[in-house]
């Protein structure tokens, strides 16, 4: 094999990266700032203004180490009154536990957001967990206007160490659609058309192109052969998925939603929005291969070509172009191994335990009206966060508006969720503040119980999906679709998009604890009055 310069340069700087990982795994405490700012920003060759953590899209990557807490202060710099000025943030798929849960970034669920020219600092000790997360605004539609960055946390005794040489910084891989549109722009025309805003590009590490747009160059991802990389690809997506695949590739899925898994082989797989694989590659001839990262994103916006969402892999050794061959949308037919989500098996098996309670959430979204429901009814979050609400004692199911679709149930039960996807909507579901177990995933009829793959995000279908999840941790912890909008206002036509997602519950785990178990801070308990003291523009 033939060593370049350039590739033991890429060693040494890995090999510098990994010694950044270590070394701040002797620092139980992580200090992270995220100034939140306006600024220009064209990863598919059209400038339009973001916000934007640290100036950038996606915003500044964070990089911890199992066990570390982190704590992220995060100055809220916006100026631009065409989108929101206010901002809250979650960093998706960190379970905090329930004295923590005022810190879960969910607006008007868990906080109240806060506006321009305040800071919030958020505390999230990591406890056991490793994998690939992210974080992204949870306040309205926010995040399509950039704010979404990469969250890894190494552990330095992973168990599927064996199966990688390479893991860092040049290994974390984001998928994500584009809008040239403002979010709230794409609101008023939502609400002209009825029509769900469709992206104008979809982004492969930052990069894409779009109809009649620049050829930006595609990102590429460089590897050399003999090494074996671990990557992690993580869909911070507002609303399309993406099917990924390299040609003549394979992918070796190791990881889902931060779950080690039983090595899992597969050439073809669909990512949803949230969602997060680690998989093992790399070990063509030298040569560039496309990534296809082919975005289903609809057809009513004549910008989108899926086609041109794409990255390369380029091995080291190989001329600094395109692949020569044909962009496809990866093996079809009977060469297609696609990964199937009840075939991962999580590395430490925990049975699904039996459930105390069942419910079926049926998702519709009837004729003549633009909202989605949960069984019939669309989720409109309350002025008050729940969490609020429970501090002062609320805590019966009568202290809950119907439209608040909060679920309540005794701690320390297991409940069982069926969802109904009549006309295969093929909505993803995330859960906060923990892992559900996916007992059936739409499109296998098995129910397994045994060793189920546990996540915190999976997709609906009109195959059903059934999850379990207990409620060990007292507070109320979304359960949502993940483009589900909250927005307190009821005046401000974002109410109206948030009508035609609507599809957002609260599961109440033993709020009746919540007193007890919750000691927030005073800088939280400011968050409310302060939001609600501002004019609505800035909110
Ligand atoms: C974001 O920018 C601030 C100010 O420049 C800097 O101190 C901080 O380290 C950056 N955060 C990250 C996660 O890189
Ligand atoms: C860490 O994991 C172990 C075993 O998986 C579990 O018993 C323990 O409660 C976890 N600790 C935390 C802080 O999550
Ligand atoms: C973006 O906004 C312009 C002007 O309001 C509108 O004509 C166009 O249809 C919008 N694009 C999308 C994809 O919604
Ligand atoms: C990202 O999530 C969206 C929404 O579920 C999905 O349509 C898209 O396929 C996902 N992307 C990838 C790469 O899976
Ligand atoms: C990639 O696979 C295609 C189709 O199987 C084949 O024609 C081509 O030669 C392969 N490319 C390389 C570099 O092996
Ligand atoms: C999408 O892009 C490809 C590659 O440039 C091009 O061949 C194709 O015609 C485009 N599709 C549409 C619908 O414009
Ligand atoms: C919940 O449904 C399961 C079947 O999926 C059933 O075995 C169980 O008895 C039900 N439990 C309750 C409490 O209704
Ligand atoms: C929900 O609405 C449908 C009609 O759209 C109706 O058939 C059904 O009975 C309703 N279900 C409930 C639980 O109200
Ligand atoms: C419940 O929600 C409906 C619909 O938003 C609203 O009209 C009503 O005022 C709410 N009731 C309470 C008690 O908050
Ligand atoms: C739930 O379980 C925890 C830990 O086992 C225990 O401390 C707590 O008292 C239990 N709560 C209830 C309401 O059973
Ligand atoms: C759900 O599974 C069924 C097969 O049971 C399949 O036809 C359907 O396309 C799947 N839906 C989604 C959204 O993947
Ligand atoms: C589910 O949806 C898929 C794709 O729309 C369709 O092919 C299939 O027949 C549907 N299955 C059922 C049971 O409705």
């Amino acid at each position: 094999m033939h060593l370049s310069t350039s590739f033991l340069l890429l060693a040494l700087l890995n090999s510098v990266r990994g010694a950044t990982v270590l070394a701040s795994a002797a620092k139980p405490t992580q200090f992270i700032t995220l100034d939140i700012v306006n600024g220009p920003v064209a990863p598919d060759g059209f400038t339009r203004i973001g916000v934007l953590a640290n100036g950038t899209f996606p915003g500044a990557p964070i990089v911890a180490t199992k066990g570390q807490t982190l704590v992220v202060k995060v100055n809220n710099k916006l100026t631009d009154n065409t989108m929101r000025l206010s901002t809250s943030i979650n960093f998706d798929g960190v379970f905090l536990d329930s004295d923590n849960i005022f810190n879960d970034g969910t607006a008007f669920v868990t906080t109240c957001p806060f506006g321009p020219g305040e800071s919030y600092t958020y505390t999230l000790p990591l406890g056991n967990q490793t994998g690939s997360f992210w974080y992204h605004s949870q306040l309205g539609v926010q995040y399509s206007d950039g704010l979404r960055g990469t969250l890894i946390i190494y552990d330095p005794d992973d168990p599927l160490a064996h199966l990688y040489d390479i893991d860092d910084a040049s290994t974390v891989l984001t998928l994500a659609d584009w809008l040239h549109n403002t979010s709230t722009s794409a609101l008023t025309s939502y609400l002209a058309t009825q029509i769900n805003p469709v992206p104008d590009s979809g982004l492969f590490n930052a990069r894409g192109r779009y109809n009649g747009g620049p050829e930006v160059e595609y990102a590429a991802v460089s590897v050399s052969q003999g090494k074996r990389y671990r990557f992690r690809l993580i869909n911070i997506s507002v609303r399309s998925n993406f099917v990924v695949s390299i040609d003549n590739h394979t992918m070796t899925v190791i990881e889902a939603d931060g779950i080690a898994t039983e090595p899992h082989e597969v050439n073809i797989l669909v990512i949803h929005a949230g969602q997060r694989y680690s998989f093992v590659t790399a070990n063509q001839a030298v040569g560039n291969y496309w990534i296809n990262a082919f975005i289903n994103g609809g057809t009513r916006n004549p910008n989108l070509n899926s086609t041109l969402s794409r990255g390369i892999l380029r091995y080291e050794g190989a001329p600094d172009e395109e692949p020569q061959t044909p962009m496809t949308a990866g093996p079809t037919g009977a060469d297609a191994v696609l990964l199937n989500e009840w075939e991962l098996v999580p590395l430490a098996p925990i049975p699904a335990p039996e459930p105390d309670f069942n419910l079926t959430f049926r998702t519709f979204m009837p004729e003549g009206v633009t909202a989605w429901q949960i069984n019939n009814v669309s989720y409109i979050p309350p002025s008050e966060p729940t969490l609020v609400k429970a501090l002062h004692g609320e805590t019966e199911q009568m202290d809950f508006n119907k439209t608040e679709n909060t679920f309540l149930f005794p701690a320390n039960k297991t409940i069982q969720v069926e969802f109904i996807d009549p006309i295969n909507e093929g909505h993803p579901f995330h859960l906060h503040g923990m892992n559900f177990w996916v007992i059936k995933s739409n499109g296998s009829d098995v129910i397994d119980t045994v060793n189920p793959i546990r996540r915190d995000v999976s997709i609906t279908g009109n195959g059903t999906t059934i999850l379990r999840f207990r409620t060990d941790k007292p507070g109320p912890w979304s359960l949502k679709s993940t483009l589900a909008v909250d927005n307190g206002k009821l005046t401000d036509p974002l109410v109206l998009y948030h009508f035609a997602v609507g599809l957002g519950s609260v599961i109440g785990a033993g709020l009746d604890k919540v007193e007890k178990a919750v000691h927030p801070t005073k800088a939280w308990e400011q968050l409310c009055p302060a939001y609600d003291a501002l004019p609505p523009s800035e909110q």
